[in-house]
This record gives C-alpha cells, structure tokens and sequence, in this order.
C-alpha cells in the first residue's frame, strides 16, 4: 500500500526541515524526486542524503516565484528522469528575509514576498507540472498550508497567513476543476513543528508545547508519512481538503 514506485514528484523548499522529511519518505516510497530549493547546496545534501539511502533524487535550485525558471529546471529534471511530474507538493512557504511586524508597520513594499511565495510560487509549480498529470489522467498535488490561514493570531504574521489563504482557496478551485482527470489537490494545514527550536527561546518553546495536546512539535518524517498517503493511488478519492497537521492543537 502507498507505493509511489514509477511516480515523480517535485517537492519545493525542500533543501531543509519540513521539505527534507517529505522528500526522504516520498524516495522511500519509490518516488523519483525533484528535490527544489533556492540554494543549489540545500537542494544537493538532500538528494544526495536520498541517493546514499539507495532511493532516486535529482537536486533543482530555482526559485519557485520565477515562472520562467520554473519550468526550465521542471523540463530539465523531467528529461534527466524520463517522465513527467505526477506528485506536486508545494512546500515552499517561509519567505526569504521573513518580516515580523505588526500590518501597521509593514510598508506596501514588505506586503509582496509571502504573498508572491506562497501563492504565485505554488501555482507556478502546479502550472508547470497540471497538462503532464491531465493527459495522464493522474496527480496529485498537496499544498503545505498553516494553521494561520484560517484564524486570526496576534503573531506578526499577518502577510504570510494572507498567502496562505489565498492558496487554500485556488486549491480548492483546482480541486474541483481536475477532480474528472483523476488529478487531486488537498491542503496540509501544519502546526509548530521541530525546526522552531532553533529560532525560538526555550520559554517560547514551552509555552507553544502547552498547546498541543501531544506534547511535542511535529517532525518532518511525519509529515513526509502523510503527504505519500495523500499522493498515493489509494487517496485517489479525497481531494479539495483541508487537514490540520498539528498535534492536535485547537488554536491553530
Ligand atoms: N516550521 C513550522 O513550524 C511551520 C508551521 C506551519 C507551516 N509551516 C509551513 O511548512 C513549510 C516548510 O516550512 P519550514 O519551516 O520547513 O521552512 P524552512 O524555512 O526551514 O525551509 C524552507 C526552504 O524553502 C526554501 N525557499 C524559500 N524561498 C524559496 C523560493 N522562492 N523558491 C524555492 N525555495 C525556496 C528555503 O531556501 C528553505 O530551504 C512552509 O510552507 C511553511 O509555511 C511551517
């Protein structure tokens, strides 16, 4: 159950953490991977981690927010794999130079970069890779969301949750327009997960755990596990989802 032997799949952002653990378990799972980051290095040491667990990977730096360079490297990674992406899962999501400000003191100028990452960044992906999966009559696309998206928090962030909701609503529009070629698209909504420790003090840390009933942050491993369900032959039938990933927290 839950092979994706024969498939490919092009993971965005997964030079580190959350995209490093979906790329390792999508390669267990027999998938052939696309492994992108902006930096060529990240993009590397992940496919190269991949390659000595005896799996397939191909790094691809690119940045996802440049349409152009996007496909180039998608076709380019496609040729050297000899097949078509069939599994998109939009990971990149954390802008680089993140502003963490109030609306009040953000410019217009500082408004753009989560909103062109999370949004124009994914649909280039989806675009790139949605005639392949179409003609096929199979795909399936999962778009890595927060929490954030879909309640209201007074966290700074309110720019990067703009972005995030934004691309939960073009999914669920894809969703229902790709459903009659067998292509799926559901939204991963992910709470804190470990790679907070390093940016967060222990306190901040502590007061995040008594959150989340599970007592701990998530672990990209797990989060790998759930996205190659969501990409497998059996999760043909749920599309246009929404799921919280979050240790069972209730504020998101
Ligand atoms: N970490 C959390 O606690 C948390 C919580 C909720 C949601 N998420 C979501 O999970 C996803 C992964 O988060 P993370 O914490 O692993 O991020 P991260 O910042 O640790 O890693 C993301 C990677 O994306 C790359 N990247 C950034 N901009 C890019 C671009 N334009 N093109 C290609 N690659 C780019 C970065 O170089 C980096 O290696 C994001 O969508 C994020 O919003 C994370």
């Amino acid at each position: 159950m839950f092979s994706l032997a024969g498939r490919i799949a092009l993971i965005s952002g997964a030079g580190q953490s959350v995209g490093e653990g979906i790329s390792k378990v999508l390669a267990r799972q027999g998938a052939a991977v696309i492994v992108n980051d902006l930096y060529a290095e990240r993009a590397e040491k992940v496919a190269a981690a991949i390659v000595e667990e005896g799996n397939v990977a191909v790094a691809s730096a690119f940045d996802v927010t440049d349409f152009d360079s996007t496909l180039e490297h998608v076709r380019a990674a496609e040729k050297e794999l000899g097949g078509h992406v069939d599994i998109v899962v939009n990971n990149a999501g954390v802008a680089e130079g993140r502003v963490i400000k109030p609306f009040r003191e953000l410019s217009p100028e500082e408004w753009r970069a989560p909103i062109d990452l999370n949004i124009f960044g994914a649909m280039n992906c989806i675009k790139v890779a949605l005639d392949g999966m179409c003609d096929a009559g199979w795909g399936r696309v999962v778009q890595i969301s927060s929490g954030s998206a879909r309640t209201g928090q007074n966290i700074n962030q309110s720019m990067y949750a703009t972005g995030k909701s934004g691309i939960e609503g073009f999914i669920r529009h894809l969703a229902a327009e790709t459903g009659q070629y067998g292509v799926t698209a559901n939204i991963v909504a992910l709470g804190h997960q470990k790679n907070l420790e390093d940016k967060m003090s222990p306190e901040m840390i502590e007061q995040i755990l008594r959150t989340i009933p599970i007592g701990r942050l998530g672990d990209p491993i797990e989060v790998g596990a759930f996205c190659a369900y969501l990409a497998s032959n059996e999760a043909g039938g749920l599309t246009g989802q929404t799921m919280d990933f979050n240790g069972g927290s209730q504020t998101r």
